[in-house]
């Protein structure tokens, strides 16, 4: 079965060929167009992925050496994400069903990232937990099967990626600022400078708040001059990443006594950190599973494979735009 997948939720153009549940043409345009300021504009987005997606998908095509007619299945993300960016990805898939009779299937982004994982790891096994960590999205869900999905913990304010992103605005960081912080945080010797709070949500279940972390940030840096923030740089990234990893961690460990399943995949954009995987991997060993980095953050190719299972589930539908679905 050839699949061809199509993400265009947030501020990635990207579309990706699978022959059977295996990538056989992928590619992808990230928007620098947002760097200046500080997060996504969501008008810039609709039409940044406008002038993208025709030449994007042309490429997947040539790149498969095949034709659209080839194609059995169009999976694209109908939720959640920016209604604009949404659409063009949609608009773009209804296209090309109407023009060629080719099936389509909308796919849920959530879905997408776990997908990744079936991708990269197919001999993970069910059931297990997945760490969603990603710009729009911190979850942690209990996955019984491909498409059985129980939310046990989530952010109740700020997502992860999002608190990285924050941060790097008061530090200086163009946007998106996670890869830049991990790097400056790579860069810290010697004791830790200052240890921010890892905020603890009320009641039992492993849900996570970022929003207290990016203010004491804030409030740290405003107690000190300029120079001592500048020279310190490295220090307060290496100190804020690992609030951000301690809480993950900390919760995931929560949601395995809670669940008793020991086996962890991290997604998500949050989970190309090299940091976090360590930590995962020593925490929690050979039971962690991660995608590639480049199967972290959005993808094509997570959508044509989420796509390619719906179909192997019976669990196609048409796209359905629906901006706020949660999983
Ligand atoms: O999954 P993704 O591409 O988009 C969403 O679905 O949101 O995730 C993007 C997020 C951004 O917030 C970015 O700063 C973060 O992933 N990110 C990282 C790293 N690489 C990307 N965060 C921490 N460390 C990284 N190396
Ligand atoms: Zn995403």
């Amino acid at each position: 079965m050839i699949v061809l997948g199509i993400e265009t939720s947030c501020d990635e153009t990207s579309a990706a060929i699978l022959r059977d549940g295996k990538i056989i043409s992928s590619a992808l345009y990230s928007q620098v167009e947002h760097s200046l300021y500080g997060g996504v504009v969501p008008e810039i987005a609709s039409r940044a992925h406008m002038e993208k997606i025709d030449t994007i998908v042309s490429n997947v095509i040539g790149e498969s050496k095949l034709q659209l007619k080839d194609i059995d299945l169009l999976a694209v993300s109908d939720s959640p994400g920016l209604a604009g960016a949404l659409l063009v990805g949609i608009s773009y898939a209804l296209g090309i069903h109407s023009a060629h009779n080719t099936p389509v299937t909308g796919v849920n982004h959530l879905e997408g990232h776990i997908s990744a994982l079936f991708l990269s790891n197919p001999q993970i096994p069910v059931p297990f937990l997945a760490l969603v960590v990603s710009g729009g999205h911190t979850a942690i869900y209990l996955v019984e099967n491909f498409g059985k999905y129980r939310c046990i913990g989530q952010t109740v304010d700020d997502a992860a990626g999002e608190a990285f992103d924050k941060a790097g605005k008061l530090l200086g960081f163009r946007y998106p600022a996670g890869r830049a912080i991990e790097n400056e945080a790579a860069k810290a010797s010697g004791a830790d400078l200052v240890k921010f709070p890892v905020a603890k949500v009320s009641g039992t279940r492993p849900d996570f708040s970022f929003s207290g972390l990016k203010t004491a940030l804030r409030y740290f840096i405003n107690s000190k001059s300029e120079e001592y923030v500048q020279e310190n740089k490295a220090a307060l990234c290496k100190a804020f990443q690992k609030a951000i990893i301690d809480s993950l961690a900390k919760n995931i460990q929560t949601a395995t006594e809670i669940t008793g399943i020991h086996t962890i995949g991290v997604v998500g954009g949050v989970a190309c950190n090299g940091r976090l995987r360590e930590e995962f991997m020593e925490k929690f060993g050979e039971h962690t599973y991660f995608p590639p980095p480049n199967l972290c953050t959005d993808n094509g190719d997570m959508i044509a494979m989420a796509g390619y299972l719906r179909a192997k589930h019976n669990r196609c539908q048409f796209p359905r735009m629906n901006p706020s679905a949660a999983l």
